[in-house]
């Protein structure tokens, strides 16, 4: 039985997120979390739900891909089932979207027989992106084709500059949690409603805060590579401020946020944020990981740890 299986990894933001949409540069990273698919041959009489013919009738973002992937190649998929396997959290900043997108068009492609080529994936993943999210950068998708740890800029809608930056953070780095604070927006909503809007409010101001941004990720990446923590806790503290300013950080997610500080961590969201209720993912270092799980806890919100710097886009399986 003809089957194959792709997964590509879920991502956090280490800095520049919204800046990114307007040209400044992001760093993202790749985690150990995975978003699996599969595709198998369908076995004619069995009416399947993960039917391929049963999942284009949906209206959601799985029939959207695999409908663009037809009009790309000019065909039609058929007698196959489709099933998806994820533990990336869904719609809280950790790219589930972006995720999806690359590895359903990586998975198709390869049903297909096109020969195995992430540049063409991430390129077919951003197309649906685009659909999915109105604005998007091409963060989400490059990082989920490419891995590693990147610094992603958009310069045109047709050029977008990537490179993976060939070192690790540092392991004597204080260790970080990731704490879910759950979102009620979409990134479309936070992207064009709340960012967008303050863009046209602010005016010139807006260039300034974009300015401080593009610094502040620089410092970043800075202190990374020449592994200096305090530069680094310094900089994400002042990247979260900024992300406040623009208004996508909660006042939940705000308190959550100044009571690690106060403990001597630092925190910021990752991703596109959120004002309603939470902020999505938000990513924490302490050199006492476990003040961090305690305070999560507390505030009834689920931690976890992941690995930084997984791999990208990947076939697990072929069968032909
Ligand atoms: O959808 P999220 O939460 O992973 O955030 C996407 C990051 C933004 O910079 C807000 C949008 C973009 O397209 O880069």
């Amino acid at each position: 039985m003809k089957k194959v299986v792709v997964s590509a990894p879920g991502k956090l933001h280490l800095s520049g997120e919204h800046a990114v949409v307007y040209g400044k540069p992001a760093v993202l990273v790749a985690t150990s979390k995975r978003l699996y698919i599969e595709i198998k041959s369908q076995i004619s009489n069995l009416k399947s739900q993960n039917g391929i013919s049963k999942l284009k009738e949906k209206d959601d973002y799985l029939s959207k891909i695999i409908q663009l992937v037809e009009k790309k190649y000019k065909t039609e998929i058929k007698n196959c089932v489709i099933a998806i396997n994820s533990d990336i959290p869904i719609g809280a900043g950790m790219g589930s979207s972006a995720a999806l997108a690359v590895a359903t068009t990586g998975a198709l492609r390869e049903w297909l027989g096109k020969p195995w080529n992430p540049t063409e994936i991430n390129e077919l993943a951003f197309e649906a992106e685009k659909i999915q999210h109105g604005n998007p950068s091409g963060g989400d998708n490059t990082v989920a084709s490419f891995g590693g740890i990147l610094w992603f800029r958009k310069e045109f809608e047709f050029l977008k500059s990537f490179w993976l930056l060939p070192f690790k953070i540092p392991k004597d780095f204080s260790q970080f949690v990731i704490i879910n604070t759950g979102r009620s927006e979409t990134t479309k909503d936070l992207v064009v409603g709340v960012v967008g809007e303050k863009k046209k409010q602010l005016g010139k101001k807006f260039t300034k805060w974009l300015d401080e941004v593009e610094n502040t990720t620089k410092k970043i990446v800075q202190s990374i590579h020449d592994e200096k923590e305090t530069g680094f806790k310094q900089s994400f503290q002042v990247n979260e401020r900024l992300l406040e300013e623009i208004g996508v950080v909660s006042s939940s997610t705000k308190k959550l946020i100044l009571e690690i500080e106060k403990t001597g961590g630092v925190a910021k969201i990752s991703g596109a944020g959120g004002v309603k209720t939470g902020s999505g993912m938000v990513i924490a270092f302490h050199e006492k990981p476990q003040i961090l799980i305690d305070m999560a806890k507390k505030y009834g919100y689920p931690s976890f740890q992941v690995q930084l710097g997984g791999e990208g886009v990947k076939r697990e399986e072929v069968v032909v």
